[in-house]
Formats: structure tokens, sequence, C-alpha cells
């Protein structure tokens, strides 16, 4: 049975008592809507921890814009029977006056890795992130905790927090689940029409074939600059960003010298979609 805990001092004291016992303890943080890729986090901390938290937080402060926070699919109850089947522990589900109560005052800004592609495009979005995990987990006290490689700059950013504020977690990040077609599998992805899911996958088909003409050889600008206009030729109404980066720092990677991660956000209709690939 998966229990539902929405209190953080309830679940302090579940938590408590399996470490007493000498449990390592692992979370998945999510926003619900679950799907294949989550439930992927959820089976890997179900095999690297001895009892697993699902926390499930449509975090506002994360959302810089109001109609994407109310649009965010939500179905609780969806979700819970996917726990159940995986055999979680416990579903943490708090309420936004439980995270965030009345004279809530704290942010956490994590300078650097979060400031270009979606911190450019999503002014305040990785603030919102770092603080409600690092609330997370001080409200779990987790000794794992499990990321996904899909979100790849968020993952950087949850790294360089746990670094820099000494929290004793350990972030194992996880590869990205896709459909057969090769779309990232999204919680968005349910907001695409018929014509939109069919167009969609051409994404992650042109990242690689770009990233497979910068390994033959040819200049990484200009496979980005086809490769985006290829991205609209095949639909996509806008291109926020295309990118080579190094793949931890982020850094503008103008060869392939060093482990490069190619990411990219784009609008396909009233979806924004990312993805990122390994270079
Ligand atoms: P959410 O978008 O629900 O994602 C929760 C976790 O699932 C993240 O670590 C994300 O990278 C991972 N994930 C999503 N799609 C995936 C896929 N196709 N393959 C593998 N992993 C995938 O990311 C968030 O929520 C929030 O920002 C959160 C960290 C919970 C903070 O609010």
């Amino acid at each position: 049975m998966t229990q539902v805990i929405r209190s953080s001092a309830e679940l302090r004291d579940k938590v408590a008592a399996w470490k007493r016992s000498g449990m390592l303890v692992g979370v998945v943080p999510t926003m619900g809507a679950l799907h294949d890729g989550h439930m992927s986090l959820v089976r890997e901390a179900r095999k690297q921890s001895d009892r697993v938290i699902v926390t499930i937080f449509v975090n506002p402060m994360q959302f810089n814009n109001a109609s994407d926070l109310e649009k965010y699919p939500r179905d609780e109850a969806h979700d819970l029977a996917m726990l159940e089947a995986e055999g979680v522990d416990v579903l943490f589900a708090p309420g936004v006056d439980e995270v965030y109560p009345d004279g809530f005052s704290t942010k956490i800004s994590v300078a650097g890795v979060s400031e270009p592609l979606e911190g450019a495009f999503r002014p305040g979005h990785f603030d919102g992130v770092a603080t409600v995990v690092a609330k997370l987990f001080g409200m779990t006290q987790a000794g794992r905790a499990f990321f996904g490689e899909k979100d790849w700059q968020q993952l950087q950013v949850v790294r360089r927090l746990v670094a820099d504020l000494n929290i004793p977690v350990r972030i194992i990040g996880c590869p990205t689940i896709r459909e057969a077609d090769g779309l990232a599998m999204s919680s968005r992805n349910v907001r695409l029409t018929e014509a939109e899911r069919a167009q969609a996958p051409a994404l992650h088909a042109i990242m690689q074939a770009a990233a497979a003409r910068m390994r033959a050889g040819v200049s990484v600008q200009g496979a980005l600059l086809d490769a985006q206009a290829e991205i609209l030729e095949a639909g996509f109404r806008e291109v926020e960003y295309l990118d080579l980066r190094t793949a931890e720092g982020l850094r503008p990677a103008a060869d392939l010298a060093e482990p490069a991660r190619m990411l990219v956000a784009a609008w396909l209709g009233d979806v924004r979609l990312i993805d990122n690939i390994a270079v």
C-alpha cells in the first residue's frame, strides 16, 4: 500500500522511524501527471533504496506563466494507482500552504549554470526549482534523490545546489525515456493535438542528425543553424534556443573537445517542448 501523506510533520516522523532501523530512503520529486519517464526514476529508486518517497507538488514558484500553471495536467488518483503498482511506500503530496505558509520569504538562486538556456527564457524558473527542491530535501530527509536527464539543465542546477549548501543527499541522474518514435516523454505531451503529436518526433530526429554531422567534422555553428531551419520546416512555430554546451558547466561549446550536450526548446502550437542529447 502506498501511504498518502500531506503534512511535512507526519512525513518527518515516518522517515525518522525508517532511519532508526537503518533504512536508506530514496526520493523522486515530481509535479505529477506521471508517465513512464517518471516511473523509470521510481524503478531506479526502488533498486537503490530501502524505502521510496515520490513527491507530487505542482510548484507555483517555478512557473513564470500563469496559464501554464493553470493548464498543468493533474490527476492524483491515476498517479497514485501507478505508484501503488510500483510498490512506492509514500506519496508525499502537500498543498501549497504546507510548502509556502504565510510569511514564507526565502528564495534560493543558483548562479552560473542556471543562467543560460531555460534560465534566459524562463526568468525565475530555476530559483523556483532550487527553492522547492531544497525544501523537499529538508522535508523528506532522503539520502538519495533521482532526477531525469530529460531536464538536463535542472539536473546540473540541483547538483550545484546540493554541493554548495552541503545538503546530505546523493543525486542520481537517470536517462531520458522516449516514445517509440523518439519523442521524449513529458507531462505536457498530452496537450499536443493529433497533428502536432505526429510532427513532434522530428525534434529529436533532427538533433540526432545534427549531432552525427558534428561528429563527422561539420562545424558546430553550421550544423546548429541547419538544424534550427529543419525544426521550423518540420512545423514548429518557434525555436527559443538550440545550442551546444559543455555537458556539466553548460558553457558554450564551439567544438567537441569536451563532453558536450545539445539542448533545445521549441514551440509546437501552444506547447513548449524541451529536449537534449549527448554529442
Ligand atoms: P517533472 O517535470 O514532473 O519531472 C519530475 C522528474 O521526472 C524530473 O527529474 C524529470 O527530469 C523527470 N522526467 C520527466 N520526463 C522524463 C523522461 N522522459 N525521462 C526521464 N526522466 C523524466 O522536473 C520537475 O517535475 C520539477 O521541476 C521538480 C524537480 C519536481 C521540482 O518542482
